[in-house]
């Protein structure tokens, strides 16, 4: 069971200021452009539904049904605020809201040709993966969280059905990358994340008064979290620090997916915007010759 405080706190957080922000910023952009790429051609099976789990909203589970022909919608979440708004404010009567856990998919007697999951599994990870409510995220747990749902969501598909995935991803590279900030308030940033972020140990070794040593694993962590309080975002800065945005390769993705008997297509990359502010910020002097990629986009056949 996933302690009850830290979800709770965490919806809390998120229902200030972060909905436009997340769903409407770069990222938000970027990953449903990647999605239609992906999902380019393909039919789900007749008279099927998407499921989007971990919905916030309905607009990517419509974009899916629209693309894929599904008849039926089903937004599932666990915030049972998010689910009473959600279904309030919806007019569109292919559109059920249901409250759910991820990891509760199973056994359902619909017909399913879709699941998504667009950037909730970070979410799972990190609060069951500190189920006892620790500050820093246990890999283990967490992983084995990612994989329940996975696995539920895999059973729920009819043949021929396809399961979506986007999220941050974990860099192959287990290399130390040595950095330089190239202004003094990029210092402060990192510095601030530091002494902020207690849900991974980011392992930073300063070498001097603006280099600093990381694994490239954790290094992708700061890129991902930085940019909020380097603007003043505090409201996201607030929710994204009880989150590990970083909890699969491509090649665990992979291998994990094809265990389930499911047959994947993953793309990375980083959006244009992040990465040239990463530039602007950040100099790589050793350990990697470009910047960890940011996003994945999975999207797997049964
Ligand atoms: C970062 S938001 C993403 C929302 C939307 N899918 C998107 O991409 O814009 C993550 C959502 O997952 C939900 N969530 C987190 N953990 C969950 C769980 N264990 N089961 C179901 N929903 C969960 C949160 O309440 C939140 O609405």
């Amino acid at each position: 069971m996933i302690a009850k405080a830290e979800p709770q706190e965490h919806m809390r957080r998120k229902r200030d200021a972060y909905w436009s922000d997340l769903v409407g910023g770069v990222t938000g952009r970027y990953k449903t452009e990647q999605v239609i790429r992906q999902l380019a051609g393909r039919r789900l099976p007749a008279d099927s539904a998407v499921v989007d789990v971990g919905a916030g909203t309905s607009d990517l589970a419509k974009m899916v049904a629209e693309i894929g022909g599904a008849s039926r919608i089903i937004c599932v979440d666990y915030d049972e605020t998010i689910v009473r708004n959600g279904a309030s404010a919806e007019s569109d009567p292919r559109v059920e809201w249901r409250a759910a856990d991820a990891r509760e998919l199973g056994g359902w007697s619909d017909r399913v040709g879709a699941v998504t999951f667009f950037d909730i599994l970070h979410e799972l990870y990190s609060f069951v993966g500190r189920a006892g409510g620790e500050a820093a995220v246990d890999h283990q747990l967490g992983r084995a969280a990612v994989e329940e749902a996975l696995s539920a969501a895999a059973s729920l598909l009819a043949p021929g059905g396809v399961l979506i995935i986007t999220d941050d991803v974990l860099p192959e590279e287990e290399t130390a990358v040595r950095v330089a900030c190239r202004r003094p308030d990029i210092v402060a940033v990192v510095r601030r994340i530091e002494r902020e972020y207690r849900s991974r140990t980011l392992e930073i070794r300063w070498l001097d008064e603006q280099v600093f040593e990381i694994p490239a694993r954790t290094f992708i962590t700061l890129l991902t979290h930085y940019n909020k309080p380097k603007a003043g975002n505090e409201a996201r800065w607030a929710v994204e620090q009880m989150e590990v945005h970083e909890y699969m390769a491509v090649s665990e993705y992979d291998a994990f997916l094809r265990r389930i008997n499911l047959t994947p297509s993953i793309a990375v990359g980083t959006p244009a915007e992040a990465l040239a502010e990463w530039q602007e910020d950040f100099q790589l002097l050793a350990g990697l010759e470009a910047f960890p990629f940011k996003r994945v986009s999975v999207v797997a056949s049964k």
